[in-house]
């Protein structure tokens, strides 16, 4: 297995207490998604980019079992002393398959964006084969409240950037993941406190996605963020941040 890179913050201000949040990304993602967390979370912060994401290699064709076999082979290099696991939209697919493997490497669980089940649009799955640039362009209004569209453009190209570092094939990869993606019926597994953030205008994975989450996981909170789309943690950056806060404080 290849590592994984990374981006770290350890903006702790005990150095004695180990804990660590750990970001994982969605499809076609990277670390940077996590740039607001990364610099607003007084904690350890890694952010990881998934195998064959930007700096990191991996497989020709990666799985679930690819991504979640990278992140336990990351916490076990770390030697945090908690875990905390968070993901977003794919991201969170991942965080949940790995805590329904490794239950007791996880402390807490931040959901953000995410669901239970993610089947995708035959477009997504078909763009991305065949015409990748006008699938980025989708993403633009699919990813993002319209405010932000209107007054946040540079954060908007700066995804689309980002996104464009994806080999094409790999996209298809994560959103075929994600459309096999289905834990329904394993939420009343799940006993560590959860953290579930939705935006209010998610139109990829509807808030609808994050109540049934909040609805099967026994120890969980749900907050729905005002006027943001799917990537609500760089659209709602310090609102997010004031959410996670308060969750780790708990842990
Ligand atoms: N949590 C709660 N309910 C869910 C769910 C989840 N994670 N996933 C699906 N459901 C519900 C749906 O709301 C639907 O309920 P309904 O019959 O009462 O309307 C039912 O389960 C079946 O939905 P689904 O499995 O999604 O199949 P579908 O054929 O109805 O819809 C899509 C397929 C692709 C149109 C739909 O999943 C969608 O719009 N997805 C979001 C867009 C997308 O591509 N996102 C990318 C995710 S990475």
């Amino acid at each position: 297995m290849p590592q994984i890179t990374y981006d770290l913050m350890d903006n702790r201000a005990d150095k004695k207490i180990n804990v660590g949040v750990i970001f994982i990304h969605g499809a076609a993602g990277c670390s940077q998604v996590w740039k607001n967390q990364l610099r607003g979370l007084p904690t350890k912060v890694i952010a990881v980019n998934l195998p064959c994401h930007f700096s990191s290699e991996g497989p020709e064709s990666p799985s679930m079992e690819t991504y979640v076999e990278s992140i336990y082979e990351l916490i076990t290099k770390l030697e945090l002393d908690k875990v905390i696991l968070g993901g977003h939209s794919m991201g969170g697919a991942i965080a949940l398959s790995y805590y329904l493997r490794y239950p007791s490497k996880v402390h807490g669980l931040i959901l953000i964006g995410t669901g239970a089940r993610l089947r995708v649009l035959p477009v997504i799955l078909d763009l991305t084969q065949k015409n990748y640039t006008q699938f980025i362009k989708m993403m633009d209004n699919a990813g993002f409240h319209k405010e932000t569209c209107k007054n946040n453009k540079e954060l908007v190209k700066e995804v689309a950037k980002n996104m464009a570092q994806i080999a094409p094939h790999i996209a298809f990869c994560d959103f075929s993941i994600c459309n096999q993606f289905d834990i329904m019926e394993r939420l009343g597994e799940i006993s560590v406190p959860t953290l579930i953030i939705c935006g209010d205008d998610d139109k990829l994975t509807p808030l609808k996605y994050s109540k049934y989450l909040q609805e099967y996981i026994k120890d969980s909170t749900l907050h729905i963020v005002k006027e943001a789309g799917h990537l609500v943690m760089l659209e709602k950056g310090e609102e997010v941040n004031t959410l996670i806060k308060s969750f780790i404080k708990e842990i």
